[in-house]
């Protein structure tokens, strides 16, 4: 197993390139199931969750071919399986997102149930809602979803839950409804930019969908698919736990590739808390001011502030002065990494889904355990600003969902390493 060393202390300075979406590609290469063509997704990370999409597709008979240091994947899905068992799905939750795909083309189709996750519950009962719908007949059992249909038939569906409306449900409804015959509105849909960008690949494979980036989507189903090529968008998370590695450090960071205009609340956040960020040419650069202040963030769907970057906040309010509080509204339970940041000196206190941070004046290194992969980007960005050395275990996590994280953070003038225990 791999771990990371940071001494800690010293202000990130320079430039860094941004990375392809995870959270974009792994629906767009399940999308890629919806057709027989071939299809080429382009500007894709080389990430251990993407390798485990792959694995999948190949296990379901799909001819994949990953151009790794090309960050280009070419799919064509002839004649795809239609089970995605335990052993493959468990290893990555983005793979309930194969079950639109798989029941549009196939109309019969059995994907393991993922199991357990660290930050939170993670129902799919809004999945199987939407999909039923849309006519399928959906049935739990053996810890697999075993959906089927004769035909699917669009229909209105709403996609917000409890805590707002779901990502991967609301693409595997689109999914399932550009094949269905007839008219589909997702209303409440989840109006993410990941999920936009899926909306644009599946619109440049034929289908035809209204309200892409919006709460309604409007799909009118056609009979077949064509293959397509796509770019996927930049990482906004990657871009912003950087925003935060600039805040957190004192530093002068100019992030390249990043769609700044996905990024608003957490830009807003940071300058509310005296830190620059200035938007020019397609870079993003943010500048610590040497004092930072309190703020209040609350986390939610998309516009809002993502909960994908809330233990990278909660790692910069550890060294703010004052009190801060960081509500999660979308997994209320996701603090794993607060027991973790205590180790290293940092005061927080849980009230419900609230952190309460007391900014401390220094974090002090020690060994901590990556628990979920943004916990662990909190944990590098804590052990970055941290006095002496910070160890940190377990960082498969990290490289699910960042690219190189370690030479990105050296380039910057970061003193980190990876070593092989
Ligand atoms: N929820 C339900 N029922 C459902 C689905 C979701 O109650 O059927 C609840 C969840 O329990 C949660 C909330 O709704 O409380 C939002 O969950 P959502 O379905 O939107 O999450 P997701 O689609 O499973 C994606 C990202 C996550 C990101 C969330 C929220 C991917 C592959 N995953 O998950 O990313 O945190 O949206 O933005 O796109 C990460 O990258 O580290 C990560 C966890």
């Amino acid at each position: 197993m791999e771990k990371i060393i940071i001494s800690g202390g010293n202000p990130l300075r320079g430039t860094v390139e941004i990375s392809g979406s995870k959270n974009a590609a792994l629906p767009i290469i399940a999308a890629t199931l919806l057709t027989s063509e071939p299809c080429t997704i382009r500007g894709v990370p080389n990430l251990s969750d993407i390798q485990f999409m792959c694995d999948i597709l190949r296990w379901l008979s799909v001819k994949v071919t990953h151009h790794k240091t090309d960050g280009v994947i070419e799919i064509q899905a002839q004649h795809p399986l239609g089970v995605a068992p335990y052993e493959l799905v468990r290893k990555m939750r983005a793979s309930v997102c194969l079950l639109g795909p798989l029941l549009a083309r196939l109309h019969n189709c059995k994907v393991s149930l993922p199991g357990g996750c660290v930050i939170g519950d993670r129902p799919i009962d809004q999945h199987l809602k939407g999909l039923k719908r849309l006519g399928a007949d959906v049935l739990v059992e053996n810890g697999y979803v075993h959906a089927r249909c004769n035909e699917l038939t669009g229909s209105d569906v709403f996609m917000g839950g409890r805590f707002g409306s779901t990502v991967l449900g609301t693409a595997n409804v689109m999914m399932a409804a550009v094949l269905a015959k007839g008219t589909t509105w997702i209303e409440g849909a989840a109006c993410e930019p990941e999920i936009e960008d899926l909306a644009i690949f599946l619109i440049k494979m034929g289908a035809k969908i209204k309200g892409a980036g919006s709460h309604i989507l409007e799909i009118e189903g056609v009979e077949v698919l064509n293959g397509a090529d796509h770019k996927v968008i930049t990482d906004r998370i990657e871009a912003g736990t950087f925003m935060t590695a600039a805040a957190i450090t004192n530093g002068d960071i100019e992030i390249k590739g990043a769609h700044a205009e996905h990024l608003c609340a957490v830009r807003d956040k940071l300058e509310e808390s005296g830190v620059t960020v200035e938007r020019a040419n397609g870079t993003i650069r943010v500048k610590g001011n040497g004092d930072l202040k309190p703020v209040d963030v609350i986390t939610m769907p998309y516009p809002g502030f993502p909960t994908d970057m809330q233990a990278q906040m909660s790692a910069v309010m550890t060294v703010t002065p004052g009190i801060s509080v960081i509500t999660e509204k979308v997994f209320p339970n996701r603090f794993m990494h607060i027991s973790e940041m205590a180790r290293l000196g940092a005061d927080v206190s849980i009230e419900g889904s609230s952190a309460i941070v007391k900014g401390v004046k220094h974090l002090s290194g020690a060994p901590v355990m990556a628990c979920d992969l943004r916990a662990s980007a909190g944990l590098v960005l804590a052990g970055l600003c941290a006095d002496g050395e910070t160890e940190v275990n377990r960082i498969y996590h990290v490289d699910r969902g960042y690219e190189r994280i370690d030479q990105k953070l050296r380039h910057l003038g970061a003193k980190i390493e990876r070593v092989s225990e």
